[in-house]
């Protein structure tokens, strides 16, 4: 496999992780903010999550990213001679969720630094959401991500996504849906 096939590959494979939390963050933008997943209980004067991670958010996500890994595999069948890695039932749920977990267990570990939502935890912020998804689709679909996750694949999304991240929270910034620029 040359660099792009390998790049191509991850960007396909992280896609509907990838996505959901853009979708998290369009939902609350598009229809208020929700109701938050700690339901605004504290620890020690600090949020448990914080107003940043709600249940609309968490679903929406989830559901977003769904979707999208069932639009690829469609894509990948008629129009990519299904050259591409197809999402199983179980990988097409795990990706999204264990991104949206990911950021969660992230924002309860800041929570926990006293930082406050928004606040920016370099790296952390860009790759938990990768790592929530890595984890969750191993733990529940072993063989799918070890015949997919392959060691440059992996090596790729840890590389690529800070700067992928850092472009998508920019525009979303500029055109008004994120609160920061990271
Ligand atoms: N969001 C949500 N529920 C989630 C995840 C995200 O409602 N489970 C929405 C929130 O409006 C959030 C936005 O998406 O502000 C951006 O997500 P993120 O950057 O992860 O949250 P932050 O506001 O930066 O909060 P934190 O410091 O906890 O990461
Ligand atoms: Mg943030």
């Amino acid at each position: 496999m040359d660099i792009f096939n390998i790049i191509f590959t991850m960007v396909w494979l992280m896609l509907p992780a990838y996505l959901s939390n853009p979708a998290a963050s369009i939902a609350v933008f598009a229809t208020g903010q929700g109701i938050p997943i700690d339901l605004g209980k504290t620890v020690k004067n600090s949020r448990i999550l914080g107003d940043g991670k709600t249940y609309k958010g968490l679903f929406a996500g989830i559901i977003f990213g769904v979707i999208v890994a069932f639009v690829q595999n469609i894509i990948n069948i008629k129009f990519l001679n299904a050259s591409m890695p197809y999402f199983t039932f179980i990988s097409a749920i795990t990706l999204p969720a264990g991104a949206m977990l990911g950021d969660l267990t992230a924002s309860f570990f800041k929570r926990r630094l006293g930082m406050q939502r928004g606040q920016s935890f370099p790296l952390l912020d860009q790759l938990d959401f990768v790592l929530g998804a890595w984890f969750f689709t191993a733990i529940f679909s072993k063989s799918w991500f070890l015949d997919n996750f392959t060691l440059p694949v992996i090596v790729a999304a840890l590389v690529l996504t800070p700067f992928l991240h850092l472009l998508v929270n920019v525009i979303g910034y500029k055109i008004g849906v994120s609160k920061e620029p990271w």
